[in-house]
């Protein structure tokens, strides 16, 4: 049976280390590192996502600041709120939550957002800064699941590190990180060949799909490391990841649950990343 990978624990201990150091610096500055967060419409799964980063700011003692802008805001009167935070000194990280509504340019916005305030690391300046191996904000998904492998001692070098998906947002920088990390990583997405077969050379498995229980328990390998980055909502009402978590617990070593995995480490990340582009703008590192 595999052992229970508890991003709930992780993501405590992390936020507790931003908590510290946060009140640290407010010692000797007397400032807080400030988020804004921006979300515009209402999608629900988005509400909830905003509604819990604003939670973890007020826990770690940012300044927290939230823009609900309705489902007919204009490109224009977007640009021009992402222009004004760049410039607002009280705010050190900008996140604009995706999917934005169908007829506003998301590509725009990244671009728009500085990418010293970018804590997503979605701008493609901070894409290439990670390519390169040389960045100051890591994509809050990816390196929350990086943080969960070091936390249970999990090795990366030299394993068989299998990604399902190819989003910029988990995928694409997933791979990064693991490959930073010396693994062996081979990329899935809907026109792999062999996909099963592929994914059971994995000794680490990571699935980010978006489809509920893709992973079966016979795609799986026998003890290993299985990541579940879905977050999908069943017909009755339940979240669900990308993994079959009932049958692959039986197969693997490690495994995440959906919810309480992957979900709060993402939180966590753009935690430590607001307190990176502090001190980053403030000198301070
Ligand atoms: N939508 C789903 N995940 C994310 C994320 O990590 N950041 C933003 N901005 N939007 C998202």
């Amino acid at each position: 049976m595999a052992k229970i990978i508890d991003g709930k624990t992780v993501s405590a201990s992390v936020k507790q280390k931003v908590a510290d150091e946060c009140a640290e610096l407010f010692k000797t500055t007397g400032k807080k590192p400030g988020l804004a967060v921006i979300i515009v419409g209402d999608d629900p799964a988005s509400k909830v996502y905003v509604n819990n980063k604003k939670k973890a700011c007020e826990l770690v003692g940012f300044l927290s600041k939230e823009y609900a802008l309705p489902a007919q805001t204009t490109q224009q009167e977007l640009m021009e709120l992402v222009e004004k935070l760049n410039n607002d000194d009280e705010i050190n990280g900008i996140l604009c939550q995706l999917p934005l509504p169908k007829h506003l340019d998301e590509k725009a916005v990244i671009e728009a957002i500085s990418p010293k305030k970018d804590v997503d690391a979605f701008h493609a300046v901070n894409v290439g800064k990670i390519m390169i191996g040389d960045y100051d904000f890591l994509p809050c998904t990816p390196a929350g699941v990086m943080e969960l492998l070091a936390y249970y001692n999990i090795d990366i070098e030299g394993k068989e590190c299998v990604v399902l998906g190819r989003s910029n947002i988990v995928g694409k920088p997933m791979s990064m990180l693991l490959l930073h990390k010396n693994g062996t990583v081979t990329i899935c997405h809907s026109r792999t060949k062999n996909l099963a077969e592929v994914c059971k050379r994995a000794d680490i498995l990571v699935a980010a799909v978006g489809i509920a229980k893709f992973v079966t328990a016979d795609m799986v390998k026998e003890n290993a490391v299985v990541i579940d980055v879905g977050i999908n909502r069943m017909d009755n009402g339940k979240l669900c990841g990308d993994v079959d978590f009932e049958n692959v617990q039986n197969v693997a070593s490690y495994i995440t649950p959906v919810p309480g995995g992957v979900g709060p480490m993402t939180i966590a990340t753009l935690m430590k990343n607001t307190l990176t582009a502090f001190k980053i703008q403030n000198k301070l590192a």
